[in-house]
Formats: structure tokens, C-alpha cells, sequence
């Protein structure tokens, strides 16, 4: 008896310079890594809909989450997380116009997630979020440390996984691969987060292409889109807020409260933007536990 002896496949090639010299390459690697492919997009197309309902809930319980603890309160005044001083104003709240107006940048940034990824400037316009909040801009540096941004890419995932799997009316196989595709986005801007706050790849420094970056406020947010969702106003947040959509509406100071009691206190309010579509069922989830 012959064994034939069949020689592994070459492993493909990747260029580690590459990876940190063109942003292309990267994005390129990540999705092959992620395989992020035609059925992801085919269900990100058909199911903006169902992503851009979300929009508005998930902002608000993004910026009551930030609005939590002082540590990540402090940078909407310090535009830092590094800088502990007390802020000389008082701390704001979600109702405060700075804050509305974050809310907007948000909202144009989760609206852009709803465009075509499958073109280059959907994921440069990833990256320069993920590279203005590394300090590296010049003018009016924002930096925020990794801790929070991924803690915040997790919360908005958690978000996402709860509300899209507890869909009143999508059939199971859809709401896999819609959570699948938006998982693989998330977790492509929580790699351009964090490239910016390590040193992989520092040896590659001077090679890294020099992004021009008018770091304007609001210059992210794309004017079309605020064009396009001229239904969505500011006002918006409240009505979502108060609809039962997204948890107690009462604003807080933010909390210096120990972790237990503030991960105590979140796990009572249910963050599911569909909750009041639902019938109670026999298999709740924690969304409906309340
Ligand atoms: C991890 C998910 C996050 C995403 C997707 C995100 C996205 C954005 C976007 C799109 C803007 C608007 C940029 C513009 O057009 O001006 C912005 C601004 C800002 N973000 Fe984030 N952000 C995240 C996390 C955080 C965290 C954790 C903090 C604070 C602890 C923070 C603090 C800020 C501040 C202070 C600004 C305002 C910058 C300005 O005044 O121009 N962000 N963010």
C-alpha cells in the first residue's frame, strides 16, 4: 500500500510592513482574516433597514453610558481622559446642546455604517475616526485612551447582538447574518482604534501615509447624510429616550461609584430598542427579564 505524502498548502503571503504602511492592505487582511465577504454585504444591504431603526436608541444609550463615570464624562469638557482635574463647569448631561450635538456626530457615523462597504472610503472614513481619537491630530487633539474605546465598541456590540436577536419579526437565519456582518465592521474600527494606541509597527513610523485631516468639529459627519435623514432631528433623541426604547431617562452626575455597583445598577434596565414590539415569551432573554 502506497501512502501518498501531499505537501501542505504554501501558507499565503502577507507583507507585515504592508499592514502598517497602507491602509489598504490592511483593510484588505482584516477581511480576509474575518471573511468578510458577499453574504456580509448582501446582508447589510438588506437589512439597512432594520440597522438604521436602531440608530437612534443606540446613540442615546451610548452617550448615557459615557455620561456615566466621570473618567469618560471629563473628555467632552478636556476633550482627554488622561487630564483627571475636576472640569471648572458642571458636568453635562444628556439634554445639554454639546451633548445633542455629539449625538448627531454619532448618528451621522452610525448612518455611514449603513453605506457600501464594499468601497475604500467607507473604511478610511473608519480609520479617521479611529485616528482622531488617538491625540494625534494637531489642532485641538482629542485623546482618548484605548480603555474606553474599547469598552465602547463592546457596549455598542452588546447593544447590537441583544436587540438584533430579539427582532420580533426577522427569521433566525437573517438575524445571524446580520449580526455576523455588523460584528465583522465593528470589530475592523475596533482594529483602526486600537493601531493607533500601540507600538506594533513603529518601526514603520516615518513610512505611515500622512493622512491630510481637517479636524473640524463635525467634520466627519458627512453633510448627504444629514441631508438624506432630515426626519431625524435632534429632538429625536428624546423621543427614543422617553419611548421605552432606551433605559431610565433620568440623567445622572456622572459616577465615581465602584464598578460592581455601576455594572449593577445597567444590568436592571433592558437595552433592547425593540422591546416594545415583543410579547413576553417563555424564552426571555434578559432583555425581556425586566
Ligand atoms: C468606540 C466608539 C466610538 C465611536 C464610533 C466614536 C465616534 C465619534 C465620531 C464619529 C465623532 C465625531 C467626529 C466629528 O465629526 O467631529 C466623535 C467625536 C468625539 N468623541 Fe467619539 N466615538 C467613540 C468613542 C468615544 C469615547 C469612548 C469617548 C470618550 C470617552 C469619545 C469622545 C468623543 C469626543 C469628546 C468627541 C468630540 C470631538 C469634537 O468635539 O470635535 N468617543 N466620536
Amino acid at each position: 500500500m502506497e501512502y501518498g505524502f501531499k505537501a501542505p498548502p504554501e501558507p499565503k503571503h502577507v507583507d507585515r510592513k504592508l499592514l502598517y504602511t497602507s491602509l489598504e492592505e490592511r483593510i484588505k487582511y482584516l477581511h480576509a482574516f474575518l471573511d468578510f465577504n458577499s453574504s456580509d454585504v448582501e446582508a447589510l444591504v438588506s437589512g439597512t433597514k432594520y440597522i438604521k431603526q436602531l440608530i437612534p436608541a443606540v446613540v442615546n444609550l451610548v452617550y448615557k453610558k459615557l455620561l456615566e463615570c466621570d473618567i469618560t464624562s471629563r473628555a467632552f469638557h478636556t476633550r482627554n481622559t488622561v487630564d483627571e482635574t475636576e472640569p471648572e463647569e458642571d458636568y453635562l448631561d444628556e439634554d445639554a446642546p454639546q451633548i445633542k450635538r455629539r449625538k448627531m456626530f454619532l448618528r451621522w457615523y452610525l448612518t455611514r455604517l449603513c453605506q457600501d462597504p464594499t468601497t475604500m472610503d467607507f473604511w478610511r472614513y473608519l480609520n479617521k475616526v479611529g485616528m482622531m481619537h488617538s491625540g494625534q491630530v494637531r489642532r485641538s487633539p482629542l485623546n482618548i485612551e484605548y480603555i474606553h474605546l474599547g469598552a465602547c465598541m463592546g457596549y455598542i456590540q452588546d447593544i447590537w447582538i441583544e436587540a438584533m436577536m430579539s427582532h420580533p419579526h426577522l427569521s433566525l437565519r437573517r438575524k445571524i447574518a446580520l449580526v455576523r456582518a455588523v460584528n465583522k465592521i465593528l470589530w475592523i474600527q475596533n482594529d483602526l482604534f486600537a493601531r493607533y494606541h500601540c507600538s506594533d509597527g513603529e518601526e514603520f513610523a516615518d513610512e505611515m501615509s500622512v493622512m491630510s485631516f481637517d479636524d473640524q468639529e463635525g467634520y466627519l459627519g458627512d453633510k448627504r447624510i444629514l441631508g438624506s435623514s432630515s426626519n431625524s432631528s435632534v429632538d429625536d433623541d428624546r423621543s427614543s429616550i422617553s419611548s421605552g426604547v432606551a433605559p431610565s431617562t433620568h440623567s445622572v452626575a456622572p459616577s465615581t461609584k465602584t464598578s460592581t455597583s455601576v455594572a449593577a445598577s445597567a444590568s436592571k434596565t433592558s437595552v433592547c430598542p425593540f422591546a416594545d414590539m415583543a410579547k413576553p415569551s417563555s424564552t426571555e432573554t434578559k432583555i425581556w427579564a425586566n
